[in-house]
């Protein structure tokens, strides 16, 4: 039957409804997509965007991403241009973020996007998130349901651990099926990645039939911030640990079975190891390991964004 949390719920219609009423009376709840799991919120509603910051411990400065059902939805809010246009058709609903200008009479509030005069908006894929999302009148804000700087959550009890019974619902939609976040890719000026995530910069470029920008000069994604993604434990890149107190991740076969190793995919296979990433790291802070040594990941397709995610955990 059920399980050890009381705020935990399998999803169903009747659970649909509920967690429905619940985001319409401005409360916040835990939510599965397909990279990770997010916390949502009202995006027009300035007490329940206040409420997700507060959760999260998070900074004022770093804007929210408001997530949409479909195209339908966004024309109030946003103004889109060809490059929107050419990537929606071809990735969404799925895990790549868009940078857009908000409009003049938009329904999102400052306090969402930071004050920036931009929008971070998203089509999850994730049937539950799908379902929830078309049964409102309102898009979702929802950042990674973790607190400020830490691992993103990839199952439902992960939500618990960082929020314990301060939401009243977390769906449970199971592993999330890539276990990393979002691309998140600024397409105000020439198309730039702020975030490498799941859909590759080279897929982009195919499908734009463009260069990338690479300017790197202002950190225009908050998030981009270098301390982030932090298991809470010290982590250290291109090294192997010497003491068994110390926790060990690695890529392919090349090193035997050992109480302390943690292989992210055997199979060497960079979709793997960017589902395992945070599920290993949370696994290795909650059995007590005081550091985590992180060999090489190969730097290609998903890798990019693995190492990311690795580089921002170690700073
Ligand atoms: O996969 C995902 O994107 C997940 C799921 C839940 O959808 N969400 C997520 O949200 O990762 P969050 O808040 O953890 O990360 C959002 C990133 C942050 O780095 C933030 O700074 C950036 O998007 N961002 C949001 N609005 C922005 C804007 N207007 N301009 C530039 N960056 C923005
Ligand atoms: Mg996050």
């Amino acid at each position: 039957m059920g399980n050890i949390y009381s705020n935990i719920y399998s999803f169903n219609n009747k659970m649909l409804k509920k967690t429905v009423n619940s985001l319409k009376r401005g409360n916040i709840a835990g939510l599965p997509t397909e990279t990770v799991y997010g916390l949502a919120g009202n995006a027009y509603s300035k007490s329940a965007v206040k409420k997700i910051f507060k959760l999260k411990k998070r900074p004022k400065k770093n804007p929210l991403i408001v997530h949409y059902y479909d195209l339908k939805f966004i024309h109030g809010d946003i103004l889109v241009n060809q490059y929107f246009r050419r990537l929606y058709r071809k990735f969404c609903p799925g895990p790549i973020t868009f940078i857009l200008r908000k409009k003049k009479n938009s329904k999102i509030g400052s306090l969402v996007t930071a004050n920036l005069s931009t929008v971070a908006i998203r089509f999850p894929k994730h049937k539950i998130a799908r379902a929830v999302l078309k049964s409102l009148n309102f898009p979702l804000a929802m950042p990674s349901a973790n607190l400020s700087s830490g691992l993103s959550p990839v199952n439902a009890s992960d939500v618990f651990d960082e929020f314990k019974n301060k939401l009243k619902i977390i769906i449970d939609g199971g592993k999330s099926k890539f276990g990393i976040e979002s691309t998140v890719i600024d397409l105000t000026g020439i198309p730039r990645i702020l975030r490498p995530g799941i859909i590759s910069s080279d897929k982009i470029k195919k499908t734009l039939k463009i260069n990338l920008s690479n300017k790197k000069t202002k950190i225009k994604s908050p998030g981009m911030l270098k301390k982030h993604y932090s298991p809470g434990i010290p982590v250290i890149l291109n090294k192997k640990p010497t003491n068994q107190k110390h926790a060990f991740i690695f890529f392919g076969k090349k090193y035997k079975k050992k109480e302390n190793y943690f292989c992210l995919s055997k199979k060497s296979n960079l979709s793997e190891a960017a589902s395992n990433l945070y599920k290993i790291m949370r696994n290795i802070k909650r059995k007590g390991y005081k550091k985590i040594f992180v060999s090489k990941i190969p730097n290609r397709g998903l890798g990019i964004a693995i190492n990311d995610r690795l580089k921002r955990s170690a700073s």
